[in-house]
């Protein structure tokens, strides 16, 4: 499939994980990605892999509004223009008790996984109108169900209450916003806590944990013109965690 032939993305905390996955997919899809992220090093190995035609490096903090116009800058004066951006930037970031957070970590919190979204969608529209092109957010089950992690939960939901509210408004202007859910998925983000992967893999439905890969897949098909009538869905890609008794094993099995 080249489904992102002559297509543009740029990718938020694209350096391994979710992010690097999903910039190897539309690359393998025929795009050009701009990959994104705090880690210069793995960006630049990154794109050593994809090549430079198809591939560029932008150091980016989502939290700097003015990097992420300098990021979205760069993406359409090397490729031309914009056609999809991919949220992906987020993290659990708080470790105290929800009854005790205080007020400095609640904004923290959503201003790395809630509002740098809402940044890169407002640097990224002018060009996503132009291209009538898509965004792609990554949230979590955590927004669609109480796992936990109330603050990182919060900014989650909120990122799908931005989208939905985004469809609606540019819809007409041919502009699509779609969210993907995952479940847990198997990246560098859980490389301190040994054991866990392997823990949650067995609570879930399908008996395992995601791969980076798992989700790729559908970021693909939400960005790509197969979803041209798809706006404002939220696509959870969980494993089947979220059928709830089945999630806790209190379901019926054999
Ligand atoms: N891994 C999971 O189990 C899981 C589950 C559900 C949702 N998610 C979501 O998927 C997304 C990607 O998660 P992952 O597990 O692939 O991540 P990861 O922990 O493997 O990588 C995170 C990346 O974000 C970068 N980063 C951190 N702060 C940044 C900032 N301020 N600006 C730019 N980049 C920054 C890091 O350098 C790193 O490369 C996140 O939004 C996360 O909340 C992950």
């Amino acid at each position: 499939m080249q489904r992102f032939a002559e297509k543009v993305a740029l990718v938020t905390a694209a350096a391994q994980g979710i992010g690097a996955a999903v910039a190897r997919r539309i690359v393998a899809e025929g795009g050009a990605v701009v990959v994104t992220d705090l880690q210069q090093d793995k960006l630049d190995e990154l794109v050593a892999e994809l090549g430079s035609d198809q591939a560029l490096a932008v150091k980016l903090d989502v939290t700097s509004r003015e990097e992420i116009d300098a990021a979205v800058g760069a993406a359409v004066e090397r490729f031309g223009r914009l056609d999809v951006l991919v949220n992906n930037a987020g993290a659990c970031i708080i470790n105290s008790r929800p009854e005790d957070t205080l007020p400095e970590d609640w904004h923290r919190q959503l201003d790395l996984t809630l509002v740098s979204a809402a940044q890169c969608i407002q640097s990224a529209l002018p060009h996503l109108l132009e291209s009538r092109g898509n965004v792609v957010t990554i949230s979590s089950v955590n927004g669609l169900a109480a796992f936990g992690n109330t603050e990182y939960s919060a900014a989650k939901a909120g990122q799908v209450a931005m989208t939905q509210n985004f469809a609606a408004r540019f819809g007409s202007r041919g502009v699509r916003f779609n969210v993907v859910a995952p479940g847990t998925i198997r990246t560098p983000n859980w490389d301190n806590q040994p054991g866990a992967l392997e823990r949650l893999g067995k609570l879930y439905p399908l008996r395992r944990v995601g791969e980076p890969e798992d989700i790729a897949a559908a970021v693909a098909y939400l960005a790509s013109d197969d979803a041209a009538w798809v706006t404002g869905l939220t696509l959870p890609i969980e494993g089947g965690v979220l059928l709830g008794a089945a999630a806790l094993n209190l379901g019926v099995t054999d």
